[in-house]
């Protein structure tokens, strides 16, 4: 198999998002392992409702990054214990091209529970893409002290936890490619 294609979705659009700074940290990981990657920002698609757009370029790449993906990583902060509507808007624009395909979560908050409940909810979505979520997930919480000035975790165990959840999306990618339908 070539080297897995992985692509990291950053899941808000909200300005002074800090959720931004975790997924450009957490591109850099999965690159830094020698995979392929690609960061998909939710704010450079300008969608009305669901599946529509003023112009329906940038959905249309979208759906090319979904169909080449061997996996994909979601980073999202929790609002309102739920995951942000844009993230659900931009996933809901596809749909076969997700089947068999592991994905791994990274959830941001600015208080003490990292976002965990927006995850459990996010792997439900996921399921009913058929997609194959990986157990590790990295609940980035208090935010704000989370990352160096070199914009990597100060905690070296919030990025073990990172690389473990990056290792079982690889893995999956790996191990499912057999599985995985061609898509038309
Ligand atoms: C609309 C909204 C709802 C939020 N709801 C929650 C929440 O349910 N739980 C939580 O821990 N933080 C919540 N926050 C605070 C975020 O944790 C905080 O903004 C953090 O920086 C991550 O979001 P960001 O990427 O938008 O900055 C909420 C923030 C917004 C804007």
């Amino acid at each position: 198999m070539k080297d897995p294609f992985i692509p990291v979705i950053l899941g808000t659009a909200r300005p002074g998002r800090r959720s931004q700074v975790v997924a450009h940290h957490v591109f850099d990981t999965i690159r830094r392992r020698g995979l392929v990657s690609e960061l998909v920002d939710v704010a450079d698609y300008h969608m009305n409702g669901t599946g529509r757009e003023s112009t329906t370029t940038s959905l249309r790449h979208f759906g090319e990054v979904i169909d080449a993906a061997d996996g994909l990583v979601l980073v999202a902060p929790e609002y309102n214990h739920g995951y942000p509507g844009e993230l659900k808007m931009l996933l809901d624009s596809q749909y076969e091209a997700y089947a068999r395909k592991p994905v791994g979560f990274v959830s941001v908050s600015a208080g003490l529970l990292g976002g965990a409940r927006m995850v459990e909810q996010l792997r439900l979505v996921a399921v009913a893409l058929r997609m194959v979520p990986v157990s590790p997930a990295v609940h980035v919480s208090k935010v704000g002290d989370a990352l160096n000035e070199t914009g990597s975790f100060s905690s070296p165990s919030l990025q073990a936890v990172l690389d473990d959840m990056v290792d079982e999306v690889e893995r999956f990618a790996r191990a499912l490619t057999p599985a995985r339908i061609p898509v038309a």
